[in-house]
Parts: C-alpha cells; structure tokens; sequence
C-alpha cells in the first residue's frame, strides 16, 4: 500500500481553545479509515481542515507525499478530495438532480447536456444501488434520502479520498448495508476513506484501520482485529463503560395522548397515516418501530400539533384537541425532540443558553413581564446547570450554538425539552449522532422521565433503541400499525417481518 494522505502535527484553535492538538494521521490508499472520538473530539474539525473548509494554525498536509495548501473546498475536490458532511449543505429551493451538479465544471457553460448528466447520474445511483428521487426538491425528500444525494453528489465528482462523517447516522440498516457495499466497491477501486461513526459495530465491521481522537490529540491507531469494542471506547472516553439493562413497565393507567382513527395523506405510503388508532399512557414508553419513511416523520408531526390530521381525532390528556396548533401543543404539556435538529430544533445564530430557554421566555422563572424583561442572570445560570447536567461540551453558554460539535447540539435540544416537565414527550431518533456514553445518558434520561410519569412516544430507526427502551412497541409500515407488542420479551422476527409489511 502506499500513502495517499499525510496529516503532519496540524492544530486548529478557535479562539484560545484547540479544536485539534498536534494530529498525526496517515491515510493509505485502499483503505477504510475511521475516526472514532466522542462528541466534540475534533473529528469534523479535521475533516474541515482537509476539504479546505478552515486554515489549520499549526501543522502540515501531504498528498502523496507532496506538500499542499488546501484553500478552499473547491481546490480539495480539483486534488481529488471530496467529503460528505455532517450536516447537510444541500439547497433546499433546487431538486436533487441541480443539486447533484451544482458547481460541476463538466456542467458549466451555456449548453449544459442535462440528459447525459441525467444518465449518468442514474448510472452511478444504479450502480452502487442507491435510489434517489432526481425531480424532487430537497424539501419534499427524507433525511435519508438527503443522505444518499450527499454521498453520490461526492461520487459523481470522483473523489480519490472520499470523506464521511457520519454518513450512517440517519439511514437505515439496509441502507447502511448499501453504504458498505459501495464503500468496498470504491475501496477495491483504489479509492480511500475516511468513516466517521459512533456507532462500534459499523466501525468494527467496515474498517482497516481506526484512529481515536480524544480531546483534539489522537490518542493512537490500531489495525482491523487488534481491539474489540470495549477496549476502543475505553480508548476513546477514558474510562469503562458497563452493560446498559432498563426495566420494563406497565403503565399506571392515566391517558396523556389518543389518537382516534386518524388519517393524513391515506393513499401516501411514505408520508401519511392510515387509520391509527394509539394511545399513550402516563409512565410508559411507547416505541414505533419501522423503517425510516413510513409515515413516522407524520405521526410525529401531528401528534405535536405541526399538522392537522384529515381524518380522526386526537386527545391530550383527557380534552379533545380543537386546533392542531404547536405552540398550543406546547402549552398543554407536550415536548418534542425532532427529527431534523437543524430545521426545527434548533436557532443556530442564538447562544446556547437562549436556546435552551427558548421556549420559556415567557415564564416568572426567567422573566418578569411576561417576557419584557428577561432576566439575564437566571437564564445563564440556570443554562450552565443545564450544561453541566447534559454534559454540553463548550466553553460557555454564550457561545453560538452552531459552534457546538453536532453532537452536542442535540444534546441541548435534549436538556430543552427533557426538563420543560413535560406530560408527553415525543422524541425522534433521540440518540443519532450521539457518542455511545452519550447515548447511554440520554436513554438513561427517557427512563428517568417516564418513571416520573411522563408518557413518551419514541420514534427510531434503531431498532435495538426501541427494544431496549419500549414498554409497549407498535409496528409502523405505509402509514397503518401493522401490530402492537409487549416491550417484555418482544417477538423480535415477528416484529422485524411487520416492519416490511409481512
Ligand atoms: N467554528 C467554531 N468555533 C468555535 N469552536 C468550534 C468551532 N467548530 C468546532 N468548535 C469546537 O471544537 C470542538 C470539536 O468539534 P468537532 O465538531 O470537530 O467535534 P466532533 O468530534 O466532530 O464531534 P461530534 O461527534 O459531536 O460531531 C468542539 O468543542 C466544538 O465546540
Ligand atoms: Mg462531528
């Protein structure tokens, strides 16, 4: 093998904090590299200092053994480099297609020959097995199909080193199977990778070699087969972390949510609801177990009053809902951690303290006035309890909480919406992008709220999430509840055939 990639003590600080400390890192070609670190590690720091993103402060880069200034994005893919992020950079108003060949130099020009791009585009989908939607706006398509743009967006520009970080956060098993595929495809092209993953048996699987990083530093590389799971995350947080085991409970009988025969979209399979019938009880979890796209993003939305069903009826608590309404959603008890933390979790130019007040402003507790007069002193005070408790990774709750690593965005979504003392808390994939002692906090904190009575409706795409959390589990498939089951001693094949309709 010969090296492709050479990281040369590089550091990155932002401010007086280092991001990154003195990195090492080589990259060979044909091999799949991951990074693996905790929440706010540097991993996505280090990757934006490859895709020219940011200027490292200290340290060097080599390219097959060449010396280069990598200067911006697009002199990273012209060196061969390209990288899918985090967070999504695709433009909303376009549609996949113009998004795939955005700022594509074969594309540029007054006579660009759409249906070749076209054809070719479908190829390459076609040939690594990805199905994409070409006309659709990026809007109208789920996060995972957002997902699969991103990664044949980098493919359809060649990259030579293809970055991604976290590439599988937000797809499903089988996707995640179709991800690998064409990982090793491209690997036995020659091309290399780096993977950015929390989740250990991915990274176990998929990996020749893997780096930790802890705190900006790294912490050392080992090769395919030389430590398990356990010995890695000792590596990476530093200390051990033991076997997670949550009791399972009946409910004490009070209803928070029912959901009457609600319909939205009906003939929709992947966007509506069909007929549901579900009740939530207080002290319980109720997990919806299926495939991301079959309706969850819709039940999610109505039963925190963003969308108005077109059939049916809902109650909260024991009162008839009048108007589907958020803010009125908000008032009678209801808590929501969504699906896109970005879109609507989140008011990434405010501080972090702001945001996790957000939605009570209008509270004694931090204003006088009715929300005239916020008090600044209690808001930040009560904000750094919060991120202590959370364990939010920053320097100071005043920062902005897009500066935050992606990780611990969620997690002041988290801390927002677990302590607003709701009745019903609607979480979505409450755990993706979270590091593993992370996970375990938070799943620790869904417990925690439901045994003070909280009725939770958890939505998840991993299924190992909603075994281990649910009390009560419904299966979701085209919009209709193909079955319900005891959180105790789940049919497990059972449940994964209702979750392809079967
Ligand atoms: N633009 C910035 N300004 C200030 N601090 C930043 C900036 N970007 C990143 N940081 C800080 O650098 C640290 C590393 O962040 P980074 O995003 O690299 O973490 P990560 O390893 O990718 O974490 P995650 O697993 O949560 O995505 C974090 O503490 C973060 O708050
Ligand atoms: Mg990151």
């Amino acid at each position: 093998m010969s090296e492709l990639l050479r990281v040369d003590h590089i550091s990155k600080r932002f401010g007086d904090f280092y991001a990154n400390k003195n990195i090492d890192l080589t990259i060979e070609s044909g091999e799949i590299h991951t990074l693996l670190g905790e929440n706010g590690a540097g991993k996505s720091t280090l990757m934006n200092i490859l895709i020219g993103l940011y200027q490292p402060t200290e340290g060097r880069i080599f390219l097959r053994g060449k010396e280069v200034r990598i200067e911006s994005p697009s002199q990273a893919v012209s060196l061969g480099i390209g990288m899918v992020h985090q967070h999504f950079m695709l433009v909303d108003a376009m549609t996949v297609f113009e998004n795939i060949i955005l700022g594509d130099r074969k594309a540029k020009g007054l006579f660009i020959d759409r249906d070749a791009r076209r054809r070719e585009i479908e190829e390459l989908a076609a040939r690594y097995g990805f199905h994409v939607q070409l006309d659709r706006l990026i809007t109208e398509i789920s996060v995972g199909e957002q997902q699969r743009v991103e990664i044949l967006k980098a493919l359809y520009r060649g990259a030579e080193l293809l970055i991604l970080d976290e590439p599988t956060a937000a797809l499903t098993d089988i996707e995640v199977e179709g991800l690998f595929d064409v990982m090793e495809k491209l690997k036995a092209e020659g091309k290399s990778i780096i993977f950015i993953s929390h989740k250990m048996r991915e990274v176990l699987h998929i990996s020749d070699r893997i780096t930790i990083l802890r705190a900006g530093e790294t912490v050392t590389t080992v090769g395919r087969g030389e430590m398990d799971g356990q010995g890695l995350a000792n590596l990476m947080i530093g200390r051990e972390l033991s076997e997670s085991h949550y009791e399972k409970k009946e409910p004490d009988g009070k209803t928070v949510a029912v959901m009457d025969h609600v319909s939205y979209h009906r003939q929709s399979k992947h966007n509506g609801l069909s007929d549901i019938n579900m009740t939530i009880h207080a002290g319980e979890i109720v997990g919806i177990a299926g495939v991301d796209g079959n309706g969850q993003t819709q039940l999610a939305q109505v039963i925190t009053g963003v969308i108005s069903p077109e059939e049916g009826a809902m109650n909260l608590k024991d009162t008839k809902v009048a108007a589907f309404d958020p803010l009125e959603f908000i008032r009678n008890g209801t808590a929501h951690v969504p699906e896109d933390r970005n879109l609507q979790g989140l008011v990434s130019d405010m501080s972090i303290a702001d945001n996790i007040v957000l939605k009570r402003t209008e509270s004694e507790q931090f204003s006088s006035g009715n929300g005239l007069f916020l008090k600044k002193n209690v808001i930040s005070s009560y904000a750094e309890e919060m991120a202590q408790k959370y364990d939010i990774r920053c320097r100071s709750v005043d920062q902005d909480v897009r500066s935050l690593s992606g990780g611990n965005q969620q997690k002041v979504i988290l801390a927002r919406e677990l302590e607003s003392m709701p009745d019903l808390l609607v979480v979505a994939h409450p755990t993706r992008g979270l590091d593993i002692g992370a996970t375990r906090f938070v799943r620790d904190q869904m417990v925690a709220a439901r045994d003070r009575g909280v009725g939770v409706l958890l939505i998840s795409a991993d299924f190992d999430e909603i075994l281990e959390l649910s009390d009560r589990i419904l299966v979701l498939f085209e919009g209709q509840i193909m079955g319900e089951y005891s959180g105790k001693n789940p049919p497990i094949e059972e449940i994964s055939m209702a979750m392809t309709g079967k």
